[in-house]
């Protein structure tokens, strides 16, 4: 057994902190089953304790020990999509600890897909409650370095797994009431689940309904964001860049026209390779001390949404989020 891994584990079930690189972003693990440990990751991030918790599994089989009356869809979506970026809302069993919960009938579970950490969950041999290791509200982070810089001070071990391969958080799916409910999107996208449940999803982030916590400011840089049309964005730069604010420009084309000084950061025109740099993107627009990011949000469905989502978020503007860009 790796020694980080034994360490991982022995800490865990002290009740302590362990950072740990998933395949989405790192989380900040405790004991699921113990609530001076759950206690402990509220304070580590400063986040209120009525924002639930995703509780990781090892396996699939895992959900049983967590939540009550497992619809068939859920069973699929388990099946297709686990170990991977897929969070399932459902009702909870009881025993289960209501700081976990936000004190709410429904638990959120998910099997991520990292080597390290399911050798962690399996050993362990129960439930980490792992939000993202950040501190509330702010970027979340993708390697271990970001987790040090934030929270190194307060866990008690970081495992070290390099970046994460996706770069952005799970998709939550509530199928709490045997229904299909997008709570936030993420790396699966609507059409990805809609082929496993058949049915066209009940609200396809049309609506209102959200995970609670999901406040309208999060992934906020120190930076402004400005979110802009393609066409809005060299006047809106040059407007800053005049006033002489240090501002940077977060797109996938550059207008031509861009002052030198204006800080890029490039957006790949491929999403998946977007959801990699966007909060890198956000983290150095806060190491070159910008005052302004300007933002050219994707167009489009899918994962595009994601991006978006997470970019509005930042910005602030969560509760528009709905309005088409
Ligand atoms: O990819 C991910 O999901 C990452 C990695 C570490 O697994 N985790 C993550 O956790 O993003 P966190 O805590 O940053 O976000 C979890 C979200 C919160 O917005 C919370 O409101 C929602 O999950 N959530 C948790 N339990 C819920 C429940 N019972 N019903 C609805 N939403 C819930
Ligand atoms: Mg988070």
């Amino acid at each position: 057994m790796n020694s980080a891994i034994t360490q991982a584990v022995t800490i865990l079930k002290q009740g302590g902190l362990v950072a740990l690189p998933t395949e989405t972003v790192y989380g900040l693990a405790a004991d699921a089953r113990n609530a001076v440990a759950v206690q402990k990751v509220f304070r580590a991030k400063g986040r209120p304790s009525d924002h639930p918790l995703i509780v990781h599994l090892a396996t699939a089989s895992a959900m049983d020990d967590w939540a009550r009356d497992i619809p068939t869809v859920a069973r699929d979506l388990a099946h297709a999509f686990w170990p991977g970026p897929l969070t399932l809302v459902l009702r909870r069993r009881p025993g289960v600890l209501d700081a976990v919960t936000g004190g709410m009938d429904t638990i959120a579970l998910r099997v991520p897909d990292h080597p390290l950490a399911l050798a962690v969950l399996t050993e362990f041999a129960g439930g980490l409650a792992a939000p993202s290791a950040n501190r509330y509200g702010k970027v979340s982070p993708t390697n271990a370095a970001h987790v040090e810089k934030e929270l190194g001070a307060v866990v008690d071990f970081i495992l070290d797994g390099g970046s994460c391969r996706i770069g952005i958080e799970s998709t939550i799916v509530d199928v709490s009431d045997g229904k299909s409910t997008i709570l936030r999107p993420g790396f699966i996208t609507p059409d990805e689940i809609e082929q496993i449940t058949g049915n066209v999803l009940e609200d396809r982030l049309g609506g209102h309904v959200r995970s609670p916590g999901l406040k309208a400011s999060h992934y906020a840089p120190h930076a402004r964001v400005q979110i802009v049309d393609a066409r809005e964005a060299l006047g809106e730069v040059l407007k800053w860049h005049e006033r002489n604010v240090r501002v940077g420009l977060l797109a996938s084309l550059v207008p031509e026209g861009c002052p030198a000084e204006v800080h890029l950061l490039r957006l790949d025109e491929r999403l998946e390779i977007q959801v990699q740099q966007l909060y890198s993107h956000l983290r150095e627009a806060d190491a070159c001390g910008l005052d302004v990011l300007v933002a050219v949000p994707p167009t489009g469905s899918g994962l595009a949404m994601a991006v978006r989502d997470r970019l509005y978020r930042s910005a602030g503007l969560g509760d528009v989020l709905d309005q088409s860009v």
